[in-house]
């Protein structure tokens, strides 16, 4: 992964359906930064599978390092990393990598109830929303650990003997919420309750590999998990984990095919975490066949006009992902009619609409968390001196799929966003035959 340059130049395909091949889906990076997190509970080396090989899980694994841990990738398969969190001799995460990237708050959980403290600093902005981290913060309270927070970094520490048992009511649905402290009960001393609890498939994932390995977790894919405590020596790393396909990585190339591909086949993917994607697409008329682990389009007769309009709402799992919800975007501007589409996760996710709004799109935002869209519009040619900007992972993706549908050639900058989370993009759409060249 090359992650030296920042350029995408892409050559539109004017709305022509021209791309064709095969796309394998890699490990959901959202579930690997997850395991990366819980190596850090064991008492030895584990070993992660299916890991894929973007810019987070560098940050990750940089952050653990840090720490003191090993993080090696095997040398005999590509996507095997293991980490051995025994030489860890640090509490204190770094800053500056942490800033980087929100997941880092998921290590908080492992290190305190593995080390009994742990220092981070405290979230600034972002880019998609506030981001807070108050459920994290009450959440250690009720098990018992005390907080300070001085320059900016937290300084957290568990109680002697470790973080206690509790019971925690999730206010607002979170996903790093409930791996967090999930994580952190699993060391714990007796039962923890969490209630209204995030069912995203990758916590399931990262769940059960640790029950396999001895931890004493019941409930994970519902709103109610109980965790019993136990301690690092009872957890044994006897199984490697393996990362479950990356549903968004499915679902962005699923859309980006419905616009831009006469036959695409996505293999190595799970149709069932993609239900709310593939659904809607099918009530629009986009020809899709969902068979065992891959999804196919058969695209080449239908213009996308032909596809009709519908609106969408972003929701906890398993409802219709936020991290879909500007490539979704991109799609609706190209299909007849209007759609609005409302975003009830993060407030503050369209700042991708200025790029799509450049092309021509018929995209308006009425408030922070909601857009209109009135397709299909041509997307045009930009002056010489008019680039497009990625503003995180998904929302340059959703840009990266309207250059290639628009007319002429386009400049996509800060495609180190776009890395965070997709590997290699620019060489998988080339095999696709489309022009993308990085530089
Ligand atoms: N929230 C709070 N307080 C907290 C924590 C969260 O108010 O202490 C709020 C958030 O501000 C948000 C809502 O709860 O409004 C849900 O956020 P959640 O905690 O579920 O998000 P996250 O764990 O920070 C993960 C993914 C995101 C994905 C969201 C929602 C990782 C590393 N990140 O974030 O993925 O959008 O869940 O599904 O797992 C991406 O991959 O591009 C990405 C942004």
């Amino acid at each position: 992964m090359k992650q030296n340059s920042q350029t995408f130049t892409i050559q539109g395909l004017n709305g022509a359906k021209k791309l064709s091949g095969v796309i394998n889906i890699r490990g959901a990076k959202n579930a690997a930064l997850k395991a990366m997190a819980a190596a850090v509970l064991f008492d030895g080396p584990v070993e992660l599978r299916n890991i894929p090989h973007n810019a987070d899980i560098e940050t990750m694994s940089l952050i653990l390092r840090k720490l003191g841990a090993q993080v090696i990738w095997g040398k005999k398969h590509g996507n095997v990393l293991v980490i051995d969190p025994t030489t860890i001799d640090s509490t204190d995460i770094d800053p500056e990598l942490a800033a980087g990237m929100r997941a880092s708050v998921v290590l908080t959980g492992p290190m305190l109830a593995r080390f009994g403290k742990v220092s981070f600093p405290a979230p600034g902005g972002c880019v998609i929303g506030a981001r807070p981290i108050n459920l994290f913060i009450e959440g250690y309270k009720k098990m018992g650990a005390t907080i300070e927070l001085k320059n900016g970094l937290y300084h957290i520490s568990a109680p002697k003997g470790g973080l206690k048992g509790t019971s925690i009511f999730f206010n607002i649905i979170s996903v790093g919420g409930t791996e967090t402290l999930m994580m952190a009960a699993a060391l714990g001393k007796g039962k923890t309750f969490l209630e209204n609890c995030a069912m995203e498939p990758e916590i399931v994932n990262v769940a059960e590999w640790l029950i396999s390995c001895g931890a004493k977790i019941s409930g994970v894919g519902t709103p109610m998990i109980v965790i019993t405590g136990t301690n690092s020596k009872a957890l044994k790393p006897k199984k490697a984990y393996t990362a479950i396909p990356d549903r968004i990585e499915a679902g962005s190339y699923l859309l980006l095919g419905a616009l831009c591909a006469k036959d695409l086949t996505i293999k190595d993917c799970t149709p069932r975490h993609l239900y709310s994607l593939i659904s809607l697409l099918e009530s629009s008329g986009v020809p899709i066949i969902a068979k065992g682990s891959t999804v196919e389009i058969k695209n080449n007769i239908k213009p996308n006009s032909s596809f009709k309009a519908f609106n969408v709402q972003t929701h906890e799992y398993p409802g219709f992902p936020t991290d879909l919800q500007s490539q979704i975007v991109a799609f609706l501007s190209q299909v007849s009619g209007e759609s609005k589409v409302l975003e009830t996760i993060f407030e503050g996710r369209f700042k991708y609409v200025e790029e799509l709004e450049k092309l021509g799109a018929g995209v308006t935002v009425l408030n922070p968390r909601e857009i209109e869209i009135k397709g299909p519009a041509s997307l045009k040619q930009l002056p010489d001196d008019e680039e497009l900007q990625a503003h995180d992972i998904r929302a340059g993706f959703a840009v990266v799929m309207a250059a290639l549908v628009g007319k002429g050639e386009f400049v996509v900058n800060n495609v180190h966003l776009i890395d965070r989370g997709y590997e290699d993009l620019e060489v998988r759409l080339r095999d696709l035959g489309a022009d993308v060249k990085r530089r």
